[in-house]
């Protein structure tokens, strides 16, 4: 086949795949739906993410104790009924909510025929690293059947963070949840800052279960045909979405029943704090409402003076809270929430959206008629919302966001290690082949039943070649360079820590190049989940006080199944010198195979390529992006 030949079906490919036009907003696409036709969600209670003022914010410790039961049930989030996963029987699961000071202690019983581990992303575990939830790395996973209690101090934490599944990617099917911190020293406080306070949580959604999705991602033929991660099949808000029941992607003969769309009733003229949480496995999204500018306040947990702005850009993993005024109409009006998949960062034949639905109501929460009693909003999106050709960028990109608790630059750093993260073909340590991630040449193989933590404290040190580490042997500072050495962009979180973006910069970059660099001194942002657009570098500074093991990966729940995951390794002797497990943690290891692989490396075979390259694929679609405003 000639060169000419291949190019041109590329580009066929990105044309029909990439978006080129602008997609369909969600209210375009609005069909008519008789009310009466929708299933009724049983699964959530739209009451559940309401952050009660009863709620006593104070310094004085007390210990919160949840139980979780994980289940599996029936149920349809976006109209198609498949098995998901539960928390209690909830989906999306239940809210924790603490004061800093507290111990949270949270008694899970897995129910599934599967493993499994709970994670708390973004809290530090400062001294209790056995707790971060990551099977593998800090523990052994829950066996079918079995339970395990998490039990640890929240020291020095405050905001919006979330839980969820890190076992395979399993949060994907509906274990997880929001986490909040409350604090008496937040610089943001309801009466002063805002008046009520709500989670909402945006996501997206498959009508494949995760494990048939993982499976085909690793396996010789590719999930539907290829290696590349799969594009959802629907958005989620609060778990709810409406899925295109007429498109060629809906399962063909399979029932279509999308739930009520989410309704979200305010009192009127209040100022709303809306704490944003992407639980997406694949989607950077947009959050629009419209008439109500969004003022930002929040990134991940730090509280931050930030724009306010019509559209929140926001990556899987991330959070924000945002302050809106309900003074734009009356007790019954009603206004179109919007999340938008942007699609510059995402090969899509099909953008997906979904809908939500902010109410008006008075002091005595009457809604008035409407809604989903009987009509819908009939307000228009801003006219500003990004397009399929704006890129996926973090909102520090495109504006400053500057912490609330102002702290420079940590000074003097001890160490700059970079992590460089590449799509390829990898030899793994076993000898097999996998088409997925590295890390500086590494794709990750988890041998989940010897946790990097344990084999630290056995041996004093970590120097095994299936995951790529670095080790730190100082409390002090470190940079951590990510090279995102590919043309796609992947959002980055590192455990057990908030670091401080201090450069971003376009290509890549060595340790010794990062040290000559003038890096942002004054008050960088401090966040645990950062955007790394494509052939782009970032530097994050850590301050190495807080031993264990910290994974660092890529939020994107499929890239994680094809290796992209490395750690931090925070003064192996403070992590000898602190075992203090719970016997409980070592029964999890207990009898296990400490050489089993799992859960994302059951078929190691290489996979067919594409007749393209995945590397012309890329490089093509750097042309496209360097044409709509790529930072280059
Ligand atoms: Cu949200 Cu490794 O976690």
């Amino acid at each position: 086949m000639s060169s000419f030949l291949i190019l041109w079906l590329v580009c066929r490919f990105l044309q029909s795949t990439h978006g080129l036009t602008i997609p369909a907003r969600g209210d375009e696409r609005q069909r008519d739906i008789d009310i009466g036709e929708r299933g009724n969600q049983a699964f959530f209670n739209p009451d559940s993410y309401i952050l009660s003022s009863d709620f006593e914010i104070t310094s004085v410790p007390s210990t919160r104790e949840y139980w979780f039961d994980i289940g599996t049930t029936t149920a349809n989030p976006d109209g198609y009924t498949r098995q998901i996963y539960t928390v209690n029987g909830q989906f999306p699961g239940p809210l924790i909510e603490v004061n800093q000071g507290d111990t949270l202690v949270v008694h899970v019983q897995n129910n599934l025929g599967t493993p499994q581990a709970i994670h708390w992303h973004g809290l530090f575990q400062n001294g209790s690293s056995y707790m971060d939830g990551v099977p593998g790395i800090t523990q052994c996973p829950i066996p079918p059947g079995g339970s395990f209690t998490y039990e640890f101090p929240i020291t020095n934490e405050g905001g919006t963070y979330w839980w969820h599944s890190h076992y395979s990617n399993d949060l994907q099917e509906g274990i997880y949840g929001p986490l909040i911190v409350h604090d008496t020293q937040d610089p943001l406080k309801r009466g002063q800052d805002y008046d009520e306070d709500r989670v909402v949580l945006v996501g997206d959604w498959w009508h494949d279960r995760t494990q048939v999705i993982v499976d085909g991602l690793i396996s010789s033929a590719g999930y539907r045909g290829t290696v590349a991660s799969p594009e959802p099949d629907t958005l989620l808000i609060n778990g709810v979405g409406e899925a295109n029941c007429s498109s060629s992607l809906y399962p063909s003969g399979a029932s279509c029943n999308p739930p009520t769309r989410p309704e979200i009733s305010l009192l009127a003229s209040k100022r709303v704090r809306l704490r944003f949480i992407n639980t997406a496995s694949h989607s950077h999204l947009r959050v629009s409402i419209d008439n109500h500018e969004l003022n930002v306040v929040e990134a991940d947990s730090t509280a931050v003076w930030g724009p306010t702005i019509h559209e929140l850009p926001i990556s899987e993993a991330q959070r924000y809270s945002v302050i809106i005024d309900t003074n734009k109409g009356k007790a019954g009006d009603k206004f179109w929430l919007r999340v938008n998949q942007a699609t510059a960062c995402q090969a899509t034949a099909s953008p997906q959206w979904a809908l939500g639905v902010i109410t008006y109501s008075n002091e005595q929460g009457q809604a008035g008629t409407g809604g989903n009693n009987g009509t819908w909003p009939n307000t228009k999106s801003w006219p500003d919302l990004g397009g399929s050709d704006q890129p996926c960028r973090d909102l520090d990109e495109s504006y400053s966001l500057y912490p609330r608790i102002a702290k420079d630059a940590y000074e003097q750093t001890f160490l700059t290690h970079s992590f460089s993260s590449q799509f390829g073909v990898w030899t793994l340590f076993n000898g097999q082949q996998l088409t997925g991630f590295a890390i500086n040449n590494v794709s990750y193989q988890n041998l989940i039943n010897d946790p990097i933590l344990e084999i630290v404290e056995r041996e004093g040190n970590f120097d095994r070649n299936y995951v790529s580490t670095v080790t730190v042997w100082e409390d002090g500072f470190l940079d951590v360079i990510i090279n995102n050495l590919d043309a796609i962009d992947h959002p980055f979180h590192v455990h057990g820590n908030d670091f401080q973006v201090v450069k971003r910069g376009a290509g890549n970059a060595t340790a010794e190049q990062v040290k000559e660099m003038d890096i942002r001194v004054s008050n960088p942002l401090r966040r645990d989940t950062i955007w790394i657009p494509g052939l782009s570098y970032t530097v994050l500074r850590i301050r190495t006080d807080n031993p264990g093991v910290w994974t660092l990966h890529c939020h994107i729940g499929w890239h994680l199944a094809q290796g992209k995951l490395g750690a931090i390794i925070v003064r192996p002797q403070d992590i000898q010198n602190n075992a203090a497990r719970p016997s409980s943690w070592s029964n999890l290891c207990a009898g296990q195979d400490k050489n089993a692989v799992g859960p994302n490396r059951r078929t190691v075979i290489s996979p067919r390529f594409p007749f393209w390259s995945f590397d012309t694929l890329n490089h093509i679609k750097h042309q496209v992006l360097r044409r709509t405003g790529y930072a280059d």
